[in-house]
């Protein structure tokens, strides 16, 4: 198995994507598109739907093949061992179905790999990362039968227990890579879900995580990668990112930005004049 690289390498806490592409068939979806992030930052992927922010994310956890380059912590992703991957990011993707009749302890269990947790470390890793998700006591519960929201907070214990630790024993941070994480939440917990997973990239783990609403992008993402077409529309820091303009464009759809309060978060509304 591969060794992490030294903490001391910068390259360690890179995610690198130069000129990346992906084709299904004979269909080109990723069009050269370009971004770096450090673990440590909230990384945004927006854009229409449509535009290729899933697989974009799927060539960078290793589950689509690309042209270019994507590396993570200095190695190229798609030449990494699904058991090494497995141990450096986690993966929340946008709709997980689960057609055999399992409860949530054991969904939540597949992301038990570190084989040095006993029966009881297993558990209590299991409680906890319910409990992050808001879903203390839920273990015995059917999975099948809890609401979408649920379940995707379910989905994201079993990621949270796979890369548990922000930073490893090595000092090598881990990533998560969320694939619209809030979408079927209600805002008590799409709150409650940016914060947690804020809090990861606060503690030095990386976090890139397909958004679909703006106003939490605005409030939670450091960096925001703008994609439209397949291609890369913008590329910044927050403020940078969050214009009317591009965003506009981005959306094919007047919108402004306003504050609310003594915020310092932009929110972003219609704009153009009247919206019914
Ligand atoms: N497996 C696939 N086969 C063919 N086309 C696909 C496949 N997956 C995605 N696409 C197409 O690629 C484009 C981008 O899809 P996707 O990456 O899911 O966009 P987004 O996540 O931004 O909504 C869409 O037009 C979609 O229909
Ligand atoms: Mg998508």
């Amino acid at each position: 198995m591969h060794q992490f690289k030294l903490a001391e390498d910068p390259s360690s806490s890179e995610l690198h994507v130069e000129r990346a592409s992906v084709s299904i068939g004979r269909v080109q979806i990723v069009q050269d598109v370009s971004f770096h992030a450090h673990a440590g930052e909230f990384v945004a992927i927006i854009g229409p739907s449509g535009s290729g922010k899933t697989t974009l994310l799927k060539a960078m956890t290793g589950e689509l093949s690309y042209s270019g380059s994507i590396r993570l912590a200095g190695m190229e992703t798609g030449k990494l061992s699904a058991e090494y991957l497995a141990q450096m990011r986690g993966v929340l993707p946008q709709a997980s179905q689960i057609s055999f009749p399992l409860n949530v302890s054991e969904v939540v269990g597949l992301g038990v790999i570190d084989r040095r947790q006993g029966r009881d470390g297993r558990a209590r890793r299991i409680r906890d990362a319910l409990a992050k998700v808001g879903l203390h006591g839920f273990e015995g519960r059917s999975y099948q039968e809890l609401s979408g929201g649920e379940q995707q907070r379910v989905q994201l214990a079993r990621v949270l227990c796979q890369v548990w630790e922000p930073v490893a024993d090595d000092g090598n941070p881990r990533w998560l890579f969320l694939d619209e994480p809030v979408s079927s939440l209600d805002i008590k917990h799409q709150y409650q879900i940016m914060q947690l997973a804020a809090g990861y990239a606060a503690a030095g783990g990386g976090v890139v995580a397909v958004m679909h609403d703006l106003n939490l992008t605005a409030a939670f993402a450091d960096r925001i990668l703008v994609m439209k077409g397949g291609k890369r529309l913008s590329f910044g820091g927050r403020d940078e990112v969050m214009q009317a303009d591009l965003l506009s464009e981005a959306y094919d759809f007047p919108l402004a930005l306003t504050r609310s309060g003594e915020s310092d978060v932009p929110l972003v509304v219609p704009g153009g004049g009247s919206v019914r």
